[in-house]
């Protein structure tokens, strides 16, 4: 790949040594992986465009490669400015720099799939699946699959980006990655239901038969606007809008696979416990659920709005304060339910082990936040008490 800012790739400058009594050092250990992010793409002159963050291994910029499936032909600018990610990842060494640009000749390029996948490899890190599944960039080639989206409100309340072209590349690597994901812990994509729990405006779930699914799918959310435009919009997916507190409108097992893509990281911990019940039953005997946590890794991605009270309060109890979210406000009939919650992937762990047998942890697998992989039907017994 191309480097445009050399420099950099030999002095990686030092992050800013603490914000607001926070040290640098051990905000940065607990980011649990090199992050990226695309941030979007454009098609001028023959040249497709892919735009986004990359934030290199200790701030190196020579610690990062990305591949491309055959017949691809493309070049990538990197690192490049990026001052807003300098003050976001105030404590990672040259986030500042850390914008690439990768550039796909079209007119040069032969292949066949139905989307573009690169892949970011970082140095240091284990070259298994879940890396792989992890660092894919996907693009689909098809236009038709960038029109038929709601308006910018609409879409940033589910997703902090807010324009089409960042919310497709984003939207069909996550359902990608949650094929796969469920794939590799015993779900038959080719049989079974899928439920997206809080789907929002079915960011993810208008991707999943393209990824691979091909049960019944099915979404449902508590935000009655973006339900009601998703059930109109999107044909062949089955929506309903859902309560705050179970039960559901599904039947008992009725489910190979639920997902929930940052709904968790929004609950207070003892609604979690009341949805961790009500997935369950929904669920398969063998089924899975994909949930993502905001752990660590998100506590550092937020740490210039935190202080040194909030992170010593979060490592003493393995769970932050959580503030209310103010996203749903006029739609959902209670101001307070809609939380920030910030939970270790060990609180999430023992909070779901409850529940299911917990089948894997995978820190940053989708961008900061933690996925835990659920499997219903194999919990631990009780110990019998003693008389
Ligand atoms: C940050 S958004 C993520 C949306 C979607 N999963 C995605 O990745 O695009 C969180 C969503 O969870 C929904 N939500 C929160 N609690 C819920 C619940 N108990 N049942 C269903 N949806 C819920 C919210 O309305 C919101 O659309």
């Amino acid at each position: 790949m191309s480097n445009r800012i050399a420099e950099f790739a030999s002095t990686a400058a030092p992050a800013r040594a603490s914000l607001r009594g926070l040290h640098a050092d051990e905000i940065r250990a607990l980011q649990a992986a090199p992050l990226f992010s695309v941030q979007g793409f454009s098609l001028q002159g023959g040249e497709l465009t892919i735009t986004g963050l990359i934030l290199a291994p200790d701030g190196d910029p020579a610690a990062v490669s990305l591949s491309a499936e055959p017949g691809v032909v493309f070049a990538v600018d990197y690192p490049l400015a990026n001052p807003t990610a300098g003050q976001v990842f105030w404590y990672w060494p040259n986030a500042g720099a850390s914008a690439f640009r990768l550039r796909v000749d079209l007119a040069a390029t032969r292949h066949e799939g139905e989307d573009f996948r690169f892949r970011i490899h970082f140095a240091g890190r284990p070259d298994d699946v879940a890396e792989r599944l992890r660092t894919t960039i996907l693009v689909p080639k098809d236009l038709g699959q960038m029109q038929n989206f709601p308006g910018a409100a609409a879409l940033s309340r589910v997703h902090r980006f807010h324009t089409i072209n960042n919310v497709v590349p984003q939207a069909s690597a996550d359902a990608f990655r949650i094929v796969e994901i469920a794939r590799l812990h015993g779900f038959d994509p080719q049989a079974g239901a899928v439920l997206d729990w809080g789907t929002g405006h079915g960011r993810v779930i208008r991707f999943l038969r393209q990824a691979g699914a091909a049960g019944a799918l099915h979404g449902t959310d508590i935000d009655p606007d973006n339900i009601a435009w998703a059930a109109s919009h999107l044909p062949g997916i089955a929506f309903a809008h859902g309560p705050l507190m179970p039960p559901s409108v599904y039947g008992d097992g009725q489910f190979g696979l639920v997902f929930g893509i940052s709904v968790m990281t929004h609950l207070a911990p003892a609604v979690q416990q009341a949805w961790l019940v009500e997935l369950d039953r929904i669920l398969a005997p063998g089924g899975i659920a994909l949930l993502t946590f905001t752990g660590d890794s998100a506590v550092a991605y937020s740490s210039q709005f935190l202080d040194r009270a909030w992170l010593d309060d979060y490592l003493a109890k393995g769970v932050g304060r959580d503030v209310p979210n103010k996203d749903l406000a006029g739609l959902i009939p209670d101001s307070n339910y809609y939380r920030n919650v910030k939970q270790t992937a060990e609180t999430a762990r023992a909070v779901c082990a409850r529940h299911f047998a917990i089948e894997a942890i995978y820190p940053c697998m989708f961008g900061y936040q933690d996925l835990l992989v659920l499997k219903k039907g194999r919990r631990r017994q009780r110990r019998a008490r003693p008389a």
